[in-house]
């Protein structure tokens, strides 16, 4: 389980972070340090893409350079809040394509209920990067993942910015061939299942909704 999870511990990072869990932040900074936070995120998990020599003609001579090679990438946010983490991993990754799986908690049983789910039609050629700020008990992650794999996708990681260490054992049993990255390891769920200290709820700040 080590191994299959990484903590991004950068300094900018952290700083960001500190903020959103900040209760004074509105949901305009709020949206922007989730921005913010995942297109850092996005440059360290997108460490390992494979890269091609090329030939080009600079103002002053021809050389060889590399550009990322062979495999294509999706994004897939889950609802809501995974939609704060998308924009900033587009511009980065302005070829990939996206797909949706939407899932809300239930408030009373905590257990994830499908509302939505399209996905690109060529995930099979695709590398997904799902997409959720927040991994609390795991079962919304588990149970995309679970959807997502039923189409075949060449590989599956999984980014989110807070992270329970419920929610990481959850996971990582549950997909163990999934790599997670997220922002921080928090101490674990109170009673309503909330990452303590966490940001509260992801969606609730980053729409302005209560
Ligand atoms: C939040 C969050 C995750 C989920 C995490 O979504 O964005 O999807 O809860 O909890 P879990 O790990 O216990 O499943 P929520 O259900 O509040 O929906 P929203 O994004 O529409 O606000
Ligand atoms: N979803 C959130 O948005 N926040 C939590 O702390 C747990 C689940």
């Amino acid at each position: 389980m080590e191994n299959q999870v990484t903590v991004f511990d950068h300094p900018l990072i952290q700083h960001k972070l500190t903020h959103m869990r900040d209760e004074k932040t509105g949901s305009k900074l709020f949206r922007e340090l989730v921005s913010e936070v995942s297109m850092l995120m996005c440059y360290e998990a997108t460490r390992d893409l494979p890269l091609k020599e090329v030939e080009v003609q600079t103002p002053l001579v021809k050389t060889k350079s590399k550009v990322i090679a062979g495999r294509k990438l999706a994004f897939v946010p889950i609802l809501r809040a995974g939609l704060g983490m998308l924009d900033a991993m587009l511009e980065m990754v302005p070829a990939a394509k996206v797909g949706h799986i939407g899932l809300y908690r239930d408030e009373e049983t905590h257990e994830p209920v499908e509302y939505y789910n399209k996905l690109p039609s060529d995930i099979e050629e695709r590398d997904v990067f799902v997409l959720d700020p927040m991994l609390a008990t795991g079962g919304s992650a588990v149970d995309a993942i679970n959807i997502i794999k039923k189409s075949h996708p060449h590989s599956i990681k999984f980014l989110c910015i807070i992270a329970a260490p419920e929610g990481i054992k959850a996971l990582t049993e549950a997909h163990p061939d999934v790599q997670v990255f997220c922002a921080a390891k928090d101490e674990g769920l109170n009673e309503n299942c909330y990452i303590m200290p966490g940001l509260g709820d992801a969606g609730d700040r980053i729409f302005g909704t209560k």
